[in-house]
């Protein structure tokens, strides 16, 4: 069986849902306490073997290409000043050279377009994909322990969680068929489905690992929900051939395309941040106190 090596990023997404914070910025270089929200899922893709990661970008997101390059002159001037701890930080966050490649998007067709756009680059092997909207906190990082699960079973995986009734209209949706532990076998999935048809309350957290034949169904998906080509049309598709399963890992997601999702993020990794979790409690209580 292969193993996972290879990761796609889809970071063309327009982030409308969090303007005006976005309106110059790419939702993905949002700050979540001291690193944009990007660090923190690529950060989840090497915790997992990831070996190489594809960023699928569109215009405007020049930034996350630089953020991820050597800055030489700032540096070169933090060497200077003997800033050292910071300079070594910048320098252990930066990718070997070679392990990432961009894509564009060129039109915002949907999320199943923007993972075609990286099939080149994928090639014959089975891949990861993290929504970087999703940040998850977890022991052991959420795809790692997809990964796991994978190196044991094959096949396809998706990362599911529990969300309230009336909120299944905003995501893709699974409809289980057994449960073995974590591990959930479906029959279905759907994205978007009205609230009251939904075939659960199991939300498709924004991270998969999938087998290349994807990139086959994805050339000649039609548009769903919202008029895109929707990456859990063509997975419910393949799931006719292939062996599907749903893992209801160990972990909180945030969804950062949202403005509370994006401050529930803030709080929770401020709170566990090493050097700032003590000040970070403080100041939330003060806060909270002085907002009464
Ligand atoms: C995408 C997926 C959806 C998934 C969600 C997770 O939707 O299409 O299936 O549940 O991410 O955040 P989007 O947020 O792009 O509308």
């Amino acid at each position: 069986m292969q193993k996972v090596k290879k990761a796609i990023l889809p970071v063309a997404g327009l982030g409308t849902r969090v303007l005006p914070a976005t309106k110059v910025i790419p939702k993905e270089m949002l700050p979540v306490v001291d690193r944009p929200a990007i660090e923190y899922v690529v950060d989840e893709a090497r915790a997992a073997g990831i070996e190489h990661i594809v960023f699928v970008t569109g215009r405007g997101k020049g930034a996350i290409e630089d953020h991820f390059d050597q800055a030489y002159e700032l540096e070169e001037n933090l060497q200077q000043k003997g800033k050292q701890q910071i300079l070594d930080e910048l320098q252990r966050n930066l990718p070997k050279a070679g392990s990432t490649s961009f894509v564009r998007q060129q039109a915002p067709l949907g999320l199943g377009h923007a993972v075609w756009c990286a099939r080149d680059i994928i090639g014959d092997e089975p891949f990861a994909v993290l929504l970087p909207d999703v940040l998850i906190k977890a022991k052991t990082s959420c795809l790692a322990q997809m990964v796991e699960v994978y190196d044991k079973t094959g096949g396809n995986i998706i990362a599911v969680d529990e969300i309230p009734a009336e909120d299944v209209n905003k995501y893709g949706i699974i409809d289980p068929v057994s449960q073995d532990g974590d591990i959930y076998k479906m029959r279905a999935m759907i994205e978007k489905p009205d609230i009251g048809s939904a075939p659960s309350n199991l939300k498709i957290t924004g991270r998969y690992i999938l087998q290349p034949e994807i990139f086959g169904l994805l050339e000649n998906q039609a548009t769903g929900a919202g008029g895109e080509i929707q990456l859990t049309d063509a997975m419910a598709t393949m799931m006719q051939d292939q062996e599907f399963y749903a893992l209801k890992y160990q972990g909180v997601d945030f969804d950062c395309g949202n403005k509370l999702g994006y401050l529930r993020a803030i709080a929770h990794f401020a709170l566990s941040n090493s050097e700032l979790g003590n000040e970070a409690r403080k100041v939330f209580e003060d806060a909270l106190q002085e907002n009464q």
